[in-house]
């Protein structure tokens, strides 16, 4: 029996959890998967920014989360149960990069902070996730935010810690994948290269440096836009991608092809 494409990347009725849901990548990810007929919980510390976004898209629910905090991570798999009975797809967006620095100078308390956020969270909210869905015995999927900087360094940028955090998601991704298998809990990765959001922001004035760096060395010549993203976001969400797990779909222009 053929499907056509909406089937096939149909989404309608599912239940989310999108982290870093504030700005950039993960408000637009909320809004397409709300597009898409879903109800996401869009977590992040700025609550103000979650509300204007729920006033904006039928079936968003914001909440106060800061990632760092384990209590949180556990209080949005809670509400999903508790609001919406189950929990399909958990997206491990939030992030933060390290000031350029080089890194013999970098503290401990600094590089710490980095992997907190972008590594160690990642496993924390997914591990919740993971367990909740194992005693339900119901599928799900993980989505974590990699990064072009899973692959290459930073250079000439210095930011080991970002690199290491994001080079370890890849990682952890392969290991959940082959733990959580036989759930039929998948875990992938998307890894973009450069978009233009709060993180970004000092690199995409046109007459910027960065902006200079990031069109030299990406061979489409361009930054992402941020629904270039929503491909390989509906892909990992919905059944298209039922037999793809431990994997990583970079959308990146060409970065990491060279
Ligand atoms: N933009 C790019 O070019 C690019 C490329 C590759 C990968 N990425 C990755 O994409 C993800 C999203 O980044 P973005 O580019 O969209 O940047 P962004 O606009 O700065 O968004 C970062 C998000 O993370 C949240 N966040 C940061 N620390 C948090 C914490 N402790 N607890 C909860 N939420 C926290 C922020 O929300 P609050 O401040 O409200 O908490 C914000 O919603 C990150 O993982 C980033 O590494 C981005």
């Amino acid at each position: 029996m053929s499907r056509i494409a909406s089937e096939i990347f149909d989404v309608d009725g599912r239940i989310a959890i999108v982290t870093g849901a504030s700005s950039g990548i993960g408000e637009n990810m909320v809004r397409t998967l709300a597009a898409g007929g879903m109800r996401v919980i869009a977590a992040a510390r700025r609550l103000d920014r979650l509300e204007t976004l729920a006033s904006t898209m039928a079936g968003v629910v914001p909440m106060r989360c800061d990632v760092t905090n384990e209590d949180d991570l556990k209080a949005l798999v809670a509400a999903a149960y508790e609001q919406f009975g189950r929990l399909d797809v958990v997206i491990n967006n939030a992030g933060k990069s390290d000031a350029p620095v080089k890194a013999e100078e970098e503290t401990a308390a600094e590089f710490a902070a980095v992997i907190d956020v972008n590594l160690n969270s990642c496993f924390l909210l997914a591990r919740t996730a993971a367990a909740a869905m194992i005693e339900h015995a119901t599928p799900g999927s993980i989505i974590n935010i990699a990064s072009v900087h899973s692959f290459v360094s930073s250079a000439p940028n210095n930011q080991a810690a970002y690199v290491a955090s994001k080079t370890g998601l890849i990682g952890l991704t392969r290991e959940l994948s082959g733990q959580w298998s036989r759930h039929n809990i998948r875990v992938n990765c998307i890894a973009p290269g450069y978009f233009p959001t709060e993180l970004t922001d000092s690199m995409m004035g046109e007459d910027s440096s960065g902006y200079g760096y990031i069109t030299k060395r990406t061979p489409m010549r361009r930054p992402g836009r941020l629904e270039e993203l929503d491909g390989a976001l509906l892909l990992l969400a919905s059944d298209a991608s039922t037999y793809m797990t431990g994997q990583t779909v970079v959308v990146d222009g060409g970065w990491t092809m060279q």
